[in-house]
């Protein structure tokens, strides 16, 4: 499963790509809000794109198809690693189709269902964020949504990719994982969990203590 970092936060990404932990990262509006400032978030796309050789999704904040497309084509083209991110709305899809057949990666998102999911492949994307915590939130199990959507996609061979989103703890990694979602994003205390146990911290601890003990010299 790829992992995505879900943040805008550049000094993040640059940690987690230097130390080979990303396969790339997604941004949304409110992402993009909290780091943005007054700078230009064009410029700031390019910086997260110059960080991480990888997928960077860049969400469109225009609501209708035709200004959606604009925005699409504008964010496509500030570097190679651009998918662009658009919402699962009719517009979103219309837009979606247009940009396939101009060869530019799509990820759809805000997908709380299996048909959403269906109709996002059929119109071409690339990647569908089926949003997990957000339908824990509301009482239902986020997770079987993305069961489901790995069995329809299997059903019928379609190639667009899982992309487990609004992943809350390490337990949605893990479950993602055995569903077999293609990608996961993630922000960057949901990653630093995933890496830490406590027994990997004690065993070296011990290690550690047994060579300084006895030994004491750098290798
Ligand atoms: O990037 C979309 C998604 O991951 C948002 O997550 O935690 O705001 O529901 P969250």
């Amino acid at each position: 499963m790829k992992i995505f970092l879900d943040t805008a936060d550049v000094s993040e990404i640059r940690r987690a790509a230097e130390a080979g932990l990303i396969d790339g990262v997604t941004t949304n509006p409110s992402l993009m809000a909290k780091v943005a400032g007054d700078r230009d978030p064009k410029e700031l796309f390019l910086e997260i794109c110059n960080a991480v050789d990888g997928p960077i999704s860049a969400e469109v904040v225009a609501v209708d198809a035709a200004q959606m497309i604009s925005e699409g084509k504008r964010l496509a083209a500030l570097h190679d690693n651009i998918v662009v991110k658009l919402p699962l709305t009719e517009d979103g899809l219309r837009t979606c189709r247009a940009l396939t057949s101009e060869g530019i990666r799509t990820n759809v998102t805000l997908c709380f269902s299996a048909p959403q999911a269906l109709l996002a492949a059929k119109a071409g994307a690339s990647y569908i964020s089926p949003f997990i915590g957000r339908l824990d939130d509301i009482g239902h199990d986020g997770m079987d949504l993305i069961a489901e959507i790995r069995q329809v996609y299997d059903n019928y061979g379609i190639m667009t990719e899982i992309l487990a989103a609004s992943i809350r703890h390490p337990q949605h990694v893990v479950q993602a994982l055995m569903i077999g979602a293609d990608c996961g994003t993630m922000p960057p205390k949901v990653l630093y969990q995933l890496l830490k146990h406590p027994l990997t911290d004690r065993g070296l601890e011990a290690f550690l203590a047994d060579w300084n003990a006895k030994v004491g010299k750098e290798l």
